[in-house]
């Protein structure tokens, strides 16, 4: 039973019921994402300092020109964006973007912009970036294909695509650790971290130039052509 200013309610396990499914419904994708926005940067600093730190060091050293950053979130990346190149990061999360204009100022960036949008639909003409890159976005996007084929759009035919992402492991601890892990962020922020999805780009017939596992097969650094 709740007491509140006099007014009695009964909590049964229909309340608790409807509660649960609401927190599940609101809290998916891009609203999963403003949700967590404020709790992202803590929840995620063990791996970062013990893994993608230096994942991210290295992408960063291989983009130049006009840069396109697909799923920005927090920007976790802007400390590693080389001095010189001109930036534009989306997201569809405004919670998440607005931690990353806040990274941008701190580190003094005139150079960089960020801006909402759906990474599966841009608005940017064709061949209009240099590097298209991603970090750690496509578990938790539906159609990563579409996606990608935005990013290989967008991106100019000399350019280069490249994508650090989560994969579904083979191997025995890495399988261990995404099955532990995977039911709660399914549920709350339809993140599949075992999708095999370059797979499907291999199907789709995208050009690979490069992929490389980074850490055993569960993240791999994958590079594409810029040519459509
Ligand atoms: C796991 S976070 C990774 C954030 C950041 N790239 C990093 O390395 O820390 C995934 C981000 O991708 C964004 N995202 C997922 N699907 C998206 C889509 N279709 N369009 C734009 N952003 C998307 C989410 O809002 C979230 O900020």
């Amino acid at each position: 039973m709740c007491v509140c200013g006099g007014f009695v309610w009964k909590i049964n396990i229909l309340d608790v019921l409807i509660i649960v499914i609401w927190l599940i419904m609101v809290s998916r994708t891009e609203r999963g994402y403003d949700l967590v926005a404020p709790v992202y940067d803590f929840a995620e600093s063990p791996f970062e300092v013990f893994y993608f730190r230096d994942m991210r060091k290295e992408i960063l050293s291989m983009v130049s020109g006009r840069v396109l950053e697909v799923g920005v979130g927090t920007g976790r990346n802007v400390p590693f964006y080389p001095d010189g190149v001109e930036i534009v990061g989306i997201d569809f999360s405004e919670n998440m973007l607005e931690r990353a204009r806040g990274k941008a100022v701190e580190r003094g960036l005139s150079n960089a912009r960020f801006i909402r949008m759906d990474a599966r639909n841009m608005v940017f003409p064709d061949d209009c970036f240099d590097t298209v890159f991603s970090t750690f976005v496509f578990c938790a996007c539906s159609d990563p294909v579409v996606a990608v084929r935005e990013m290989v759009r967008v991106c100019k035919p000399s350019g280069r695509v490249l994508l650090l992402e989560h994969m579904g492991s083979t191997g025995l601890l890495g399988r261990l650790f995404i099955g532990f892990i995977n039911p709660f962020m399914q549920v709350f922020l339809d993140e599949d971290l075992n999708k095999r999805w370059d797979v499907e780009l291999r199907k789709e017939g995208f050009n690979i130039v490069k992929t490389r596992d980074v850490l055993g097969d569960y993240i791999k650094l994958i590079e594409l052509e810029g040519t459509h």
